[in-house]
C-alpha cells in the first residue's frame, strides 16, 4: 500500500456530519427543524459555488434552508432591512451573509446587524470577543474545522509551535486565536505572520503546524517547510493557464507536488479545509437551534 500523508477532509466533515443526526432528530422529534437562511449580494462566482454546496449539505441533513439573492446594486439600507426581518423569523436558526460584499456595503456594519445568536458565522464583534476571552460563542467555521480536522487526524496542537500565515478576520486572526485558548486541543504556541513579516520562511521553518490563509497562489515552497510538519492549505486562487478548461484552474497557497513530500500530514486542496467550513457551520445552525429551544450548551 502506498503511504499517504493527506488529510481527508471529506471523510472528517462527513464524521461530524454523522454525529449532527441524532441532535437533528432529537429537535425534529420537539417539532423543531433547524433553519439557515442565505444571503448573496451580487453576481461573484466564487460565492455562488460556496452557498450552493451549503445549500445541498443543508438538504442533506434535513436543514431548512433558504437562499436570498440581491443584485449588486442592493444598498446596505435594503440589505439591513433583510437582516432585520430574518433576526426576527424563528424560523431562522442561524443567518450567513456571504462574503464578499459589493464595495459599497461596509461588511462590519452588516455582521454586526446579525444578532449574535444567529450569527452561525462567528463574525459578530460579540462572537469575536467571546473568542478572544475564551468564552462560549460561535466560532468562525473555516479556523473551528480546522483545528476540528487537525484532532481527529491524530494531530497534537498542545504544545506545538503554529505558524499561521494571513491576518485576515475570517481565517488568520481566529485561527491564532482559537489555538492559543489555554484548553484541551488547543494550547499551542502561535505565530501570526503577515505582510509585514520581516522574515517569513525563518518562521515558517520553525512551525510544526504551518497554516496557510494568505490568499497567494502556492506561497509556501519545499524550502520554507520543516521535515514532518504538518501542513493546512487554506487557499483558493484562481491563476490563468492556458491547458486548463476555460483557461484558468484553481491552487492553493501551498505549492502541494513539492512540499507533499516534506510534510508529515497535508491536507490536499480541494478536498481538505472545504469540506470542513461547511461541517462546521452545519454545528453551529444545529447549536443555534437547541439553544433557541432553550437548550443549555
Ligand atoms: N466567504 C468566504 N468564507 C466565508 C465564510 O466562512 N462565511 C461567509 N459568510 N462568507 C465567506
Amino acid at each position: 500500500m502506498v503511504h499517504s500523508n493527506l488529510i481527508d477532509g471529506r471523510a472528517v466533515a462527513a464524521q461530524v456530519q454523522n454525529e449532527l443526526a441524532p441532535r437533528i432528530s432529537a429537535l425534529q422529534s420537539r417539532g423543531i427543524r433547524p433553519g439557515l437562511a442565505f444571503v448573496r449580494v451580487g453576481d461573484d462566482p466564487a460565492s455562488k459555488v460556496y452557498v450552493g454546496r451549503k445549500e445541498k449539505t443543508c438538504e442533506s441533513l434535513g436543514i431548512r434552508s433558504v437562499t436570498h439573492v440581491l443584485p449588486e446594486s442592493t444598498s446596505e439600507a435594503e440589505l439591513l432591512s433583510l437582516i432585520d426581518r430574518l433576526n426576527r423569523d424563528p424560523q431562522w436558526h442561524g443567518i450567513l451573509v456571504q462574503a464578499p460584499l459589493p464595495r459599497h456595503i461596509r461588511e462590519a456594519v452588516v455582521y454586526a446587524a446579525v444578532r449574535p445568536e444567529k450569527d452561525v458565522d462567528g463574525f459578530h464583534p460579540m462572537n469575536v470577543g467571546r473568542l478572544m476571552l475564551g468564552d462560549p460563542g460561535f466560532e468562525p467555521c473555516t479556523p473551528a474545522g480546522i483545528r476540528e480536522l487537525l484532532l481527529r487526524s491524530g494531530v497534537e496542537i498542545s504544545g506545538a509551535d503554529v505558524v499561521v500565515l494571513g491576518r485576515g478576520n475570517i481565517v488568520g486572526k481566529p485561527m491564532a486565536a482559537i489555538l492559543c485558548q489555554k484548553r484541551a486541543g488547543a494550547n499551542a504556541t502561535v505565530t501570526l505572520c503577515h505582510s509585514g513579516t520581516r522574515d517569513i520562511k525563518a518562521h515558517c521553518l520553525r512551525a510544526d503546524i504551518l497554516i496557510a490563509a494568505i490568499g497567494v497562489p502556492r506561497f509556501v515552497r519545499a524550502d520554507m517547510v520543516k521535515p514532518g510538519a504538518v501542513v493546512v492549505d487554506v487557499g483558493v486562487n484562481r491563476i490563468t493557464d492556458p491547458t486548463a478548461k476555460g483557461g484558468t484552474r484553481l491552487v492553493g497557497d501551498v505549492d502541494f507536488d513539492a512540499v507533499q513530500p516534506i510534510a508529515g500530514k497535508i491536507t490536499p486542496n480541494p478536498g481538505g479545509v472545504g469540506p470542513m467550513t461547511i461541517a462546521m457551520l452545519m454545528q453551529n445552525t444545529v447549536r443555534a437551534a437547541e439553544q433557541a429551544a432553550g437548550d443549555e450548551d
